[in-house]
Parts: structure tokens; sequence; C-alpha cells
């Protein structure tokens, strides 16, 4: 079993060892994060939100949980043009990220990146806007209320991609279960319970990286 006691290690491996390697921007931030300890979304999943942001081809995207600006680059990449709104708490991911911006804007220059910093919640509580696609990777514990303020912002027939849910294997688990991490198991085990039978949504959970659910929100007549 891998690390993230979802996949078995031969398999992640071989899915990993089959993905094209990364250059330019994306490469620099990955050995960035490698060398900081900062995370970013792992390769497999990296690669299934290039290709949804293919299949999808969302023109407005909101993004909880910006770290250094690594997956915004790889999705603003997918990208002709539009808008990725992204909100981050640490104000050093807040300037590291501005950093990766600049950078992205000198070969993406119809890509807006529009950058907020503080908490989500609070941010999300004063936004009045519209999404095509929202990806959700940040503090574990507020996914709930996250996809509470950002639902309505989402357009019918949008995606909600949120990562980390099956967090090491613990939330379809008490096998794994660590005892400090109970509360924020619990509240991913509610958040997945609730996706996947909310009346507005359509949710599939699928088993890589460290989990990863994604939403599709139907129309007001359930289509
Ligand atoms: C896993 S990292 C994001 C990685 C990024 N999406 C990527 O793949 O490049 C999570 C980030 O969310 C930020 N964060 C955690 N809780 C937050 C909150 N309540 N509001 C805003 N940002 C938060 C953390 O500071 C951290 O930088």
């Amino acid at each position: 079993m891998s690390d993230h006691n979802i996949v078995d290690e031969h398999v992640e491996q071989y899915i990993r060892a089959l993905l094209p390697k990364s250059s330019g921007l994306l490469y620099e931030l990955e050995r960035y994060a490698d060398e900081h300890r900062v995370p970013i979304v792992q390769p497999e999943i990296a690669q299934y939100l290039k290709v949804l942001m293919k299949v999808h081809k969302p023109v407005r995207v909101l993004e909880i949980g910006t770290a250094i600006g690594y997956s915004a680059t790889l999705m603003a990449e997918q990208m002709e043009k539009g808008v990725i709104e992204t909100i981050e708490l640490k104000k050093e991911m807040v300037s590291i990220a501005a950093e990766t911006f600049e950078k992205l804007k000198l070969y993406k220059p119809n890509v807006d990146i529009i950058q907020h910093h503080g908490d989500a919640i609070g941010v999300l509580e004063n936004m009045n806007s519209e999404f095509d696609l929202i990806f959700i990777d940040a503090s574990k514990g507020h996914y709930k209320a996250f996809l509470e303020l950002c639902l309505p912002m989402l357009k019918p027939h949008g995606l909600i991609v949120s990562d980390n849910v099956l967090y090491k294997g613990m939330v379809a688990t008490n096998l794994y279960l660590v005892r400090r991490k109970i509360t924020i198991v619990k509240r991913m085990r509610i958040y997945l319970d609730f996706i996947s039978n909310h009346p507005e949504l359509d949710t599939t959970v699928l088993p890589m990286g460290d989990g990863m659910a994604i939403s599709y929100k139907k129309e007001a007549d359930g289509a």
C-alpha cells in the first residue's frame, strides 16, 4: 500500500511512471514544493485536472487553497482565456504565488489570476460571482462550510473538484485512523455523505492520489 493507504504502491508507481514529465514553470514549482515541503496536488491528480480542464473548458474558475500557485498554473495553462480566482490564508504563500503568476502572465496573458488573501470562509462570504469549476484544496475540516458558501456561485453543469477527501485512507476505514485526526476525518465523512446525497449534485469519489471527489451541479429540474 502507498503511504496514502488508498492505492497499492505498485499501481501508484506504475501510473506515475506513465505520466509525461513536467517542464517550464510547472517543473520549477514542483522542485520548489519538494525542496520547501509545500503540499501541492499529486502527479496523477494534476494529470486528471489537466484532462478535466480540456474536457470541461471552464472560463471562470475558483480555487480554495493557492499555496505557491501550482494547481492554478496547471489549470491556467489549459485555458485559452478566462479568470481564476484563488484564495489563500498564509501571507507568505500569497507572495510566492504572486511571483508565480507574474511568470505565468508572460505566456498566458489571456488568463487573469485574481488572488484573495484570507480565510476562505470570510472571502467566500463576501464574494458574489459565478464559476464553471471550483477546486477545493484547503483545510480539510472545512470542506462542507466551503461548499455551502460556493455552491450558489457554481453555474448549472459546473463542477466541484475536492482533493484529499480520503485523507490517507483514514476516511474510508478506522484501520488507519490516528487519534489526533479524528475530528477532521469525521468532518470529511460528513462532507462526502453530504455531497453524495445533495439534491443539486451528482458526485463521484475516486480512489486516486489522496482521494478526489468530482461533483456535477444539476439544472434546477434535476437534469
Ligand atoms: C494543499 S495546499 C494547496 C495546494 C495547491 N492547490 C496546489 O496544488 O498547488 C493547501 C493550502 O490551503 C491553504 N489554506 C488552508 N486553510 C485555508 C483557509 N481556511 N482559507 C484559505 N486558505 C487555506 C494553506 O495555507 C495551503 O497553502
